[in-house]
């Protein structure tokens, strides 16, 4: 019987040797249902031969096992060197990623994110805006209309309208959101990103324009991870600041424009039923695909929305 079981080759036989002996009728079986007529001896006899008959068939098994296992590891082996199709990845947009960034930031200096909608009514896109009908600086931004006299947003310059409507002061809040002009060429997109600040807060905390430029150097500082960022301040003309600037930041040698921003201008506090004796505070407005388009050193903003899957792998998203 031992030799017999050394001798088996696959596993089919082995159970089939198994069977005749373990099994219902097997030769052990019998054997050992008859132990009741047995002497002590003859007992011990076959409770030595049935350990070892079992240790034979689970050795028998595992090499049977291991051998099958090893041919097939031997015939199915994966060929790491040879070439294989580049696997596509999704990634993240530079326009999405650098919101993410922004709103990060914003969020860790304690401004709160507020949304308004992009379909606007002209008092929070112009006339609370210091902007009423007539006034000039309506031109400068060229205004999609709809037939019941909204407007599709120009600026995001109307979330702060609604939030100090909505939340009074003290208020430190930003948006982010899109905007569309009737304007179109390498650095101008018919919809467009922008985002929004705004910190209003009692008069006796004298906010100032140098709050607002430590806030915008913490904020460059952050996100273009530079430690050492030189600004500029121009002076400019926005209806609802006074007085209003726009600050550049120095990128090698070239000065690239930032951001606007300025002094909330009285009327606008009044607008929004905040009392500008008591209140006063600093607002400003920045292109988000600029910030992305200097970030990421890229130099077409249409490209944001065209969809060219070669254009984001080429921006090494
Ligand atoms: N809304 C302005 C624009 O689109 C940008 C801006 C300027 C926003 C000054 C501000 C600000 O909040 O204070 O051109």
């Amino acid at each position: 019987m031992k030799d017999e079981i050394k001798n088996i080759k696959t596993l089919e036989e082995l159970q089939n040797l198994y069977t005749s002996v373990f099994g219902k009728n097997g030769s052990m079986t019998m054997k050992l249902k008859n132990m009741a007529n047995l002497s002590n001896e003859e007992r011990a006899v076959v409770n030595t031969e049935n350990a070892e008959l079992r240790q034979l068939f689970k050795e028998k098994q595992t090499e049977i096992e291991n051998a099958v296992l090893n041919a097939k590891l031997a015939n199915e082996y994966v060929d790491v060197s040879l070439d294989v199709e580049p696997e596509n990845h999704g990634s993240i947009h530079p326009l999405t990623q650098s919101a993410k960034e922004v709103v990060n930031i914003f969020e860790s200096l304690g401004y709160t994110l507020m949304e308004g909608p992009e379909i606007e009514d002209d008092w929070h896109n112009f006339t609370a805006l210091n902007t009423p009908e007539y006034h000039p600086a309506r031109d400068m931004q060229d205004t999609f209309f709809l037939e019941n006299g909204n407007v599709m947003r120009t600026q995001t310059s109307a979330v702060q309208i609604r939030a100090m409507e909505k939340v009074g002061a003290p208020i430190k809040m930003f948006t982010i959101g899109q905007c569309y002009r009737k304007e179109l060429d390498a650095t101008h997109s018919c919809m467009f990103g922008q985002i929004e600040g705004l910190c209003v807060d009692s008069v006796e905390k004298k906010i100032n324009l140098s709050d607002m430029l430590s806030t915008m150097r913490t904020f460059a500082s952050r996100f273009f991870e530079k430690d050492d960022v030189e600004l500029r301040i121009r002076p400019s003309y926005f209806p609802f600041t006074e007085p209003s600037i726009e600050i550049d930041m120095k990128f090698g040698d070239e000065w690239m424009e930032l951001l606007c921003g300025g002094m909330v201008h009285p009327n606008v506090l009044k607008n929004c039923n905040i009392d500008p004796n008591k209140y006063q505070g600093f607002a400003f407005g920045f292109g988000w695909a600029r910030l992305a388009m200097v970030k990421y050193g890229l130099d077409d903003i249409r490209a944001f929305t065209d969809s060219d899957v070669r254009w984001l792998k080429n921006t090494g998203f």
